[in-house]
C-alpha cells in the first residue's frame, strides 16, 4: 500500500471508528435508560429540556447584568415573574438569608438545597420539590447597603433533564476516549510500517558510510518505502562491486608490476651478458661475434613480443578494445585457418585437419582479426608443447541447440590435473613449459579475454599424457 492510500484511510478510520462507538453507545443510553430507568429519553423532551435550560440561563445572564438597585425593585421582579411564565418559573429574592421575594411557597431547606445544588455548576442536578423536579439557575448579588444575597430561577422539569445531561457527557467522553484510543492505535501502525522501515534504512545508511557494505538493506513497509529500500540496496551492491573492481584492479597491478619484472629481467640480463662479452672481446671471431649478435637480437624480439602481449591484455582486462564483429561462416573460416598455419606447422613435423561434424553451413559473429588471435594462441601451444615425433592437431567442429562447440585437440604433453583450471589465468605455466619453453604465460589469459568478449566460453580437457583439448564456445546464429 503507498502512504497516500495509508494516511487517507487512517484519518478515515480515526474519525469514523469514535462516531460508530459513541452512535452505539447513545443506542445503549437510550435502552438501558427506557428499560431499567423507566425515563422517555423522547427528543421532544430533550428539546424542552434544553428549551427551559436556555430560558433559565438568559435569563439569570439579564439578572447578573442588573443594577442591584432594580432587583429589589417589585416592578421588575413582577416583570421578571412574568417573563419566567413561558416556563413556569419561578422566582425567588433572598438577602441576608432572609427570602425578600418568592413567586412560589418554598420553604428555606429547599432554598439552601438549590444554593447547595448550584455551586456545582456542570453537574448540578434537578431538585425535588413536592413532587416535582426544577431546574435552578442561581445569581449571587451584593445589594446596595453592602447585604449579600442570591437570585434563585427555577423551572419545573421531567426527571430526564438530569438524564440528559448525563447522558451527553458520558457520549462526549465516550466519543473522546475512543479518538484517543483509536488515534494512538492508527499511529502505532502507522508508525510500524513507515517509520520501522526509515529508521532501519538510517541504521544500514550508516552502516554503509562506514564502510560495511555486506550490510543488508530489506525492503519492508510501504510501497514507497519499499522502493526507497530496493534503490539503496542496488546503490550498496554496486558501491561493494566497485569496491571489489578497484582491490582487483590493485591486485593486478601489483601483479602486472611484478610479473613484468620478472619476465624482462631474464632476458635483458642475457642480452647484458652477451653486450658485455664483446665489450670485453670475448667474441673474439666474427663468427661468435655474429652469434652473440643473434641471440641479442633474439632476446629483443622476445621482450617486444613479451611487451604487445602484455598491451594487448591490459587493454582486453579494461575493455578498452573495440571488438568488430561480423557475420562469418564458421566452416569457411576454419578451412582458411588451417591453409594458412598448415606450411608452418609442417617445418615442426606437425600436421593439422579439419573434422567438421556441421551438419551444414552454420554462423557465428565474430571479431575475425582478434578469434585469429585466439586460435593463434591455442595452436602455438600445441606446437610448444609438442612431444611426439609425428604431432597432430586436430580442429573440430560441433554443435549444441544454441552454440558451435570448436574444438583444438593435440596429441602433446597434455596437461597436468591440477593445472588445468588455471593455464588461463595471467602469467601463469606449467612448471615444465617455465622450465624449457619461451614464453610469458599470456596466450590463453588473452585468448579467454577475447572469447569472453564475444560472451563465448573457453575450457580446456587433459587427457593424461596423450594431449590436451582447448575448447571454445561461440554463440549460434541464423
Ligand atoms: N597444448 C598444450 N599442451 C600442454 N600444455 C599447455 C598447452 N597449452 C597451454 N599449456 C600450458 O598452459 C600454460 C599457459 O599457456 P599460455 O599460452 O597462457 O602461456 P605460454 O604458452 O607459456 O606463454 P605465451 O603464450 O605467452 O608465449 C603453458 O605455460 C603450458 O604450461
Ligand atoms: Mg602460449
Amino acid at each position: 500500500m503507498d502512504i497516500k492510500k495509508r494516511l487517507i484511510i487512517s484519518n478515515t478510520i480515526t474519525v469514523l471508528i469514535p462516531i460508530i462507538i459513541a452512535c452505539f453507545t447513545i443506542f445503549i443510553f437510550i435502552l438501558v435508560s427506557s428499560d431499567i430507568f423507566h425515563t422517555d429519553m423522547n427528543y421532544q423532551n430533550f428539546k424542552k429540556t434544553a428549551a427551559i435550560k436556555s430560558e433559565l440561563l438568559n435569563s439569570i445572564k439579564n439578572i447578573s447584568q442588573l443594577n442591584p438597585e432594580n432587583i429589589e425593585d417589585p416592578e421588575f421582579q413582577k416583570y421578571m415573574h412574568h417573563k419566567l411564565s413561558s416556563i413556569n418559573g419561578e422566582l425567588i429574592i433572598t438577602k441576608d438569608n432572609k427570602v425578600i421575594f418568592s413567586s412560589k411557597d418554598v420553604n428555606k431547606i429547599d432554598i439552601e438545597r438549590c444554593l447547595e445544588e448550584s455551586k456545582s455548576k456542570l453537574f448540578s442536578k434537578p431538585i425535588q420539590i413536592d413532587n416535582t423536579f426544577y431546574m435552578t439557575e442561581v445569581s449571587p448579588v451584593v445589594f446596595k447597603d453592602k447585604s449579600v444575597g442570591n437570585v434563585l430561577l427555577l423551572a419545573p422539569t421531567g426527571k430526564e433533564a438530569d438524564t440528559f445531561k448525563t447522558f451527553i457527557i458520558t457520549v462526549l467522553i465516550v466519543f473522546f476516549a475512543s479518538f484517543a484510543a483509536v488515534n494512538i492505535f492508527m499511529s502505532y501502525l502507522y508508525s510500524k510500517r513507515i517509520l520501522e522501515p526509515i529508521s532501519i534504512l538510517k541504521k544500514a545508511t550508516a552502516e554503509i558510510s562506514k564502510g560495511d557494505l555486506d550490510f543488508e538493506i530489506v525492503e519492508n513497509g510501504d510501497c514507497e518505502i519499499r522502493e526507497l529500500c530496493a534503490d539503496f540496496e542496488r546503490m550498496r551492491i554496486q558501491l561493494k562491486d566497485s569496491v571489489r573492481m578497484k582491490m582487483k584492479y590493485d591486485d593486478n597491478r601489483k601483479m602486472l608490476v611484478s610479473s613484468i619484472s620478472h619476465d624482462l629481467k631474464t632476458p635483458i640480463t642475457s642480452i647484458k651478458g652477451y653486450v658485455e662479452g664483446i665489450l670485453d672481446g670475448i667474441a673474439n671471431t666474427p663468427e661468435k661475434t655474429e652469434l652473440y649478435l643473434k641471440t641479442i637480437y633474439s632476446k629483443a624480439e622476445q621482450m617486444d613480443a613479451m611487451i604487445d602481449d602484455l598491451l594487448l591484455y591490459s587493454r582486453l582486462d579494461l575493455n578498452k578494445l573495440p571488438f568488430n564483429f561480423e557475420k562469418t561462416d564458421i566452416i569457411n573460416y576454419f578451412d582458411y585457418c588451417i591453409l594458412e598455419c598448415a606450411p608452418e606447422l609442417q617445418k615442426s613435423n606437425i600436421e593439422i585437419s579439419l573434422e567438421n561434424n556441421l551438419k551444414e553451413s552454420k554462423y557465428v559473429k565474430i571479431d575475425r582479426e582478434r578469434m585469429r588471435r585466439v586460435i593463434v594462441n591455442i595452436i602455438d601451444n600445441s606446437r610448444k608443447y609438442m612431444d611426439k615425433k609425428q604431432g597432430k592437431i586436430a580442429i573440430i567442429l560441433r554443435e549444441t541447440a544454441s552454440s558451435i562447440i570448436i574444438e583444438i585437440r593435440d596429441n602433446g604433453v597434455g596437461i597436468n590435473k591440477n593445472d588445468i583450471n588455471k593455464v588461463f589465468d595471467r602469467f601463469y605455466r606449467a612448471d615444465l613449459a617455465r622450465s624449457e619453453t619461451k614464453g610469458s604465460g599470456l596466450g590463453l589469459a588473452i585468448a579467454k579475454q577475447i572469447v569472453e568478449g564475444h560472451k563465448g566460453k573457453i575450457w580446456a580437457v587433459g587427457h593424461e599424457d596423450k594431449g590436451t583439448s582447448i575448447i571454445v564456445s561461440l554463440a549460434k546464429i541464423s
